[in-house]
């Protein structure tokens, strides 16, 4: 079954520093021309066994699969990654980024520094979740070919020049600095959503099953601060800060944390702390549902 190309998820006339004719140009030819690729590989691939073919055919059509499927993947990563007007990040999205990366100014440096760095070669920059480690990161890549293995991209920023020569020549660094001003912070929000939520299914726990476990409130700072009320027996500890404090729990040691709604702050503390070899779960539903159920709190 060929793969249909995804149209521009923006208007290409419309995006602040980059071009139509760039953004038409790069996904006509480069986008559609590598999905074109990947559906003819594929076909001949469905056409005739592998088995008995000379090794070298074999390895041929292989390679070239998944430089033209990894393309067509970061490709439609890429142009999803832009908006016109984007709006500003969510405090959850920031967060997220300030507990790997100390803080967003950090990691805005960091990746716009990969991008500028791969600048009259070529690759990607991406940013991705890895479940291993729970953590985000800023991945290297000179290909198409090069993803670490089980990260889930989040963001993707095209270093081949013909993402940017049309419009900025050899100056890669206007293109890294036009690309970071048009970042779709809330398609990105929900692509770390689900990341986290894919990756933290099975380490919930109801409210009626906390034992003896130690207690978190890993709330934000801010709602944490305006809220007068917390679970009994927790101590809040900052989610934005989770390598400063994880190293007082112990390998195998029971740990529940909870945020607002036991979502994604919740559950990615969960996972960091897992990552470390605590036995740390989220609360189903956060604080919010433990309340609405009547179940008890107390003051700070
Ligand atoms: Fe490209």
């Amino acid at each position: 079954m060929n793969l249909l190309p995804r149209p521009l998820p923006f208007d290409p006339a419309q995006m602040p520093g980059l071009s139509e004719r760039l953004l038409n140009s790069h996904h006509s030819n480069n986008y559609q021309g590598a999905l074109k690729r990947l559906n003819a590989l594929r076909s001949e691939l469905a056409a005739q066994p592998l088995s008995g073919q000379a090794n070298y055919h074999i390895n041929g059509l292989k390679r070239e699969e998944l430089i033209a499927s990894n393309s067509v993947t970061l490709h439609e990563l890429y142009f999803d990654s832009l908006h016109p007007a984007p709006e500003p990040m969510v405090p959850a999205m920031a967060l997220a980024l300030s507990a790997s990366f100390g803080s967003v100014e950090q990691w805005q440096q960091e990746f716009a520094a990969m991008g500028k760095a791969l600048g009259g070669g070529s690759g990607w920059v991406i940013l991705a979740f890895d479940p291993r480690s729970a953590r985000l990161i800023n991945q290297w890549a000179s290909d198409h070919t090069q993803l670490q293995a089980g990260s889930l991209p989040l963001l993707a920023l095209d270093m081949y020049e013909h993402a940017y020569h049309l419009d900025f020549g050899a100056n890669a660094g206007a293109y890294v600095d036009a690309f970071m001003q048009q970042i779709d912070w809330d398609k990105l929000y929900l692509r770390y959503q689900h990341a986290v939520h894919a990756c933290s299914e099975g380490y919930e726990v109801e409210p009626d099953a906390l034992g003896d476990s130690t207690i978190l409130d890993v709330r934000r700072a801010g709602p944490f601060q305006q809220s007068a009320h917390m679970l009994p027996g927790a101590r809040w500890q900052d989610p934005a800060r989770v390598d400063e404090w994880a190293a007082e729990l112990q390998p195998g040691q029971a740990v529940t944390v909870y945020c607002i709604y036991g979502h994604e702050v919740g559950r990615s503390t969960a996972l960091r702390l897992r990552a470390r070899g605590v036995d740390a779960r989220f609360l189903c539903g956060g604080i919010d549902s433990w309340q609405a159920a009547g179940r008890p709190l107390v003051d700070k």
